[in-house]
């Protein structure tokens, strides 16, 4: 529960991250220094199934926790006994997965009396543009209210507008897939490995965005967005090509896919931010590492466009730690019946 804020936050917080396939623990102070991140991935037992698998991921994060926060912790310089709370992502997300992250986090406080914070991780991807790693020479100026905030990950689509800290008015997002599953999806279809995101990306860096047109669903009127009607268009090509028995124009496909994805994703977004009259503009989530999305975005000179390092971008605690930490100084406590919310919206 959220109550008045707390006039002196100055806070380390322990965040820890188990929603999906990545185990993660991360230090960060006062919502912003990053202290450390730990990231363990379970790409590589995953990518025989083509996608996660629920029972093989829960199983991997009971591995692993335990020596990933204690790595963290470590590279931190901090025992567990000196930082001020623990942050663990509640929802959404894997409910097995969940259960390992938050029960993981109920020990540790209960063994330090600390407080605990349960973390929405859609919350916590966009609070990941706030992160900086602690040997930055000067800080960067945080992002700036209000803002538009785009959210592109591989289970959500949508855009919010953030009047301040923690508050977010839904404007639309994706009637169907969500942006990193079209990518997912049509990786598959051109036999590229798993994760799609970043296969589609290293394809398309040697093909032509313009070979192949692809339809953009504009949605006129709304700020929602559709990519299944792309991802048909693709699976109808690739059929072509098949049937015709010609090779796959793997590269020049995937170049096209990825720039009707980055197309409608940059357009509607500039969009809602001068609908809103926002002042600057917020992408987090997976799929902001990509690098043609990024580049777009930081190529026009609108708006002040705030994009998580590379290495935020995609699952990780610090985000978890920094969203902990303004939750922490808004007077959020939880007690050890937290329960997990694997379905659990970010408005
Ligand atoms: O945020 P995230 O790590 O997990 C979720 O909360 O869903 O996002 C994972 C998604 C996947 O669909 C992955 O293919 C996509 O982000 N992704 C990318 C890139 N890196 C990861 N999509 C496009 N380009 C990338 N470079
Ligand atoms: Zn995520």
């Amino acid at each position: 529960m959220v109550t008045k804020p707390d006039l002196n936050p100055s806070a380390r917080i322990l965040g820890i991250e188990t929603s999906c396939d990545e185990t993660a623990a991360a230090v960060v102070e006062n919502g912003r220094v990053l202290l450390s991140s730990v990231v363990a991935s379970q790409i590589g037992l995953h990518a025989q199934y083509g996608g996660v698998f629920p029972e093989v991921a829960s199983r991997q994060h009971i591995r692993t926790i335990y020596a990933v926060i204690e790595e963290a912790l470590q590279k931190a310089h901090l025992e567990l006994r000196d930082v001020d709370a623990v942050a663990v992502t509640r929802g959404p997300g894997l409910a097995g997965s969940l259960v390992v992250g938050v029960n993981t986090a109920k020990g540790l406080v209960l063994a330090e009396n600390l407080p605990l914070i349960g973390v929405n991780h859609l919350e916590a991807h966009i609070y990941s543009a706030w992160v900086y790693p602690v040997n930055m020479v000067s800080p960067p100026v945080p992002p700036q209210f209000p803002l538009l905030a785009l959210l592109v990950s591989g289970g959500h689509t949508e855009l919010n507008l953030m009047r301040d800290h923690l508050t977010y008015q839904r404007l639309g997002g994706t009637l169907d897939d969500a942006a990193g599953e079209a990518f997912d999806k049509v990786a598959r279809l051109l036999g590229l490995v798993y994760p799609g995101g970043p296969a589609i990306q290293n394809a398309a860096s040697s093909g032509n965005p313009h070979a192949f047109t692809f339809p953009r669903a504009r949605l006129e009127g709304t700020w929602d967005f559709s990519f299944s009607g792309l991802k048909t268009a693709v699976l109808r090509l690739v059929r072509k090509f098949v049937e015709d028995k010609h090779p796959l124009p793997v590269e020049d496909l995937a170049a096209s896919f990825q720039e009707a994805v980055v197309d409608v994703l940059v357009g509607k977004t500039l969009a809602a931010a001068r609908a809103f009259s926002a002042h600057e503009i917020l992408v987090a989530g997976g799929v902001s590492a990509n690098r043609a999305l990024r580049e777009t975005f930081l190529s026009q000179n609108e708006y002040k466009v705030n994009i998580p390092s590379l290495s935020l971008c995609t699952d990780n605690a610090a985000m978890v730690a920094s969203a902990g930490y303004f939750r922490f100084a808004h007077g959020q406590r939880d007690t050890l019946d937290l329960d997990v919310l694997p379905t659990w919206p970010l408005s």
